[in-house]
């Protein structure tokens, strides 16, 4: 392993640097590119200020851009060899320019070079989050709108409760899944801030030009007091990892309804083959396995979260735990948002079984409606409650669609108002 702070002479102890680094340099492939992009715009900060030549900023821009190019293509292997991403860069440069190549860290540490890197790659993911929230929205509010007055149960504490539609069961999946696309982009505002130029933690005796480097990475703000740039290290990921979380919430509740509805007992709902797996023992199986990897996606965030919480617990500035904050985020945004890209499809191919369906809607479920109505003939709710339990079996001439159509409270089956779900999704 290359070491960039090797100054020569000291015994480095192989098994404690492979401690120290651990699987730092695997992760940083997923950072590269951040870390690259980042050096660029540090290298471009140093040229305005006169650190760095004209020259000297063309041919580290060059070199930088061919790295990237080797990394993409595969040609550049970003391993063990290198303690991380960032020492690997250096070695890139200081390979192919020399001395020019070892200035490219004027001015900065690895510690706001990491956090740079992340902060980046925390915003495309919080935008990837949106996205795929609000495709999940879109597609179930595309289903509720298309089947939006079929009957199906609604339950309470899993008991046959009101009736309900399809229209108000997904209807109310879309609108949570508005709620995550905007979580995921408030917290993406939230982050956007630059952490580059603070250096060490203790800023740097160089004119740095802070305010145009976070121009160039696409910063709102730059992120100002480098001791707040280090505490902030973890907690940001922790809010990304909150959004992520809340979005997860839902992909789980969704997940149980479905795994419920495919039963047999139920029967409501089928998943199309690709959804389904084989028993290796049980010939006549068809197993919603993805439903189920997807309702436990949210314990592998949950997870991560607690790590990363339990790793937080220091005192101000950089500490080298913070290293251990990268792994439960890398590991929980990769998952989960591998999850949530699946919600789109999987909606959109859900098969409705409207005789199961209507067929579980019995007909006390109609008994809420008739107390209600008693009342507006001026009868007082309670009385008319205790009247309607005494002659729960004179409901059955009633319908399921009669009876959402009646439900005309703002969002209910009878006035679901799925346009206004569909112009918040546009908007
Ligand atoms: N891999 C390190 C991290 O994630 C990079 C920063 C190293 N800084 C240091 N002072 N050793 O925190």
């Amino acid at each position: 392993m290359s070491l960039i702070w090797d100054k020569g002479g000291s015994s480095v102890d192989a098994r404690v640097q492979a401690f120290c680094a651990a699987e730092d340099a695997i992760l940083d492939r997923q950072l590269l590119p951040h870390d690259i992009l980042a050096s660029r715009a540090h290298v471009h900060g140093l040229g305005r200020i006169g650190v760095l030549d004209a020259a000297e900023v063309e041919a580290l821009v060059v070199e930088l851009d061919r790295l990237s190019e080797a990394f993409e293509s595969g040609a550049f292997l970003l391993d063990e060899r290198f303690e991380d991403g960032h020492s690997a860069i250096e070695a890139w440069l200081t390979e192919r320019l020399g001395d020019v190549g070892k200035k490219v860290h004027t001015g900065r540490s690895r510690n706001d070079q990491v956090q740079v890197a992340l902060r980046l790659y925390m915003r495309a993911a919080c935008a990837e989050m949106a996205v795929l929230t609000e495709a999940s929205a879109a597609a179930l509010l595309e289903r509720a709108q298309r089947d939006a007055d079929t009957p199906m149960p609604g339950y309470t504490h899993l008991q046959r409760a009101m009736p309900s539609s399809i229209g108000h069961w997904l209807g109310g999946h879309a609108e949570a899944f508005l709620d995550d696309r905007d979580l995921a982009r408030l917290t993406a505002q939230w982050i956007d801030s630059c952490p580059l130029g603070s250096a060490a933690g203790y800023g740097v005796n160089l004119p740095l030009d802070r305010d145009g480097v976070a121009d160039e990475l696409g910063f709102s703000r730059v992120q100002l007091n480098p001791q707040a740039v280090q505490n902030s290290r973890g907690k940001y990921e922790l809010q990304v990892l909150m959004a992520l979380s809340q979005a997860l919430l839902d992909v789980r509740r969704l997940a149980w309804d479905l795994s419920l509805y495919t039963t047999a007992e139920f029967g409501f709902v089928s998943l199309p083959a690709r959804y389904t797996t084989g028993s290796s023992i049980m010939p006549n199986k068809r197993n919603p396995d993805v439903v189920e990897l997807l309702r436990a996606a949210y314990a592998v965030v949950q997870g991560a979260t607690s790590e990363l919480q339990a790793t937080l617990g220091l005192p101000s500035a950089y500490h080298r735990d913070l290293q251990n904050t990268k792994p439960p985020l890398l590991r929980a945004l990769g998952h989960g948002l591998s999850a949530l890209a699946l919600i789109p499809d999987l909606t959109m191919s859900l098969e409705f079984n409207r005789a199961a369906m209507r067929a579980a809607i019995s007909p006390d479920m109609f008994a809420t409606d008739r107390a209600v109505e008693l009342t507006a003939a001026g009868m007082p709710f309670r009385d008319a409650y205790v009247q309607v339990a005494a002659e729960l079996g004179t409901l059955g001439d009633r319908t399921a669609e009669a009876s959402n159509a009646a439900r005309v409270s703002l969002g209910a089956p009878g006035n679901l108002a799925l346009e206004r779900l569909r112009e918040r999704l546009d908007g």
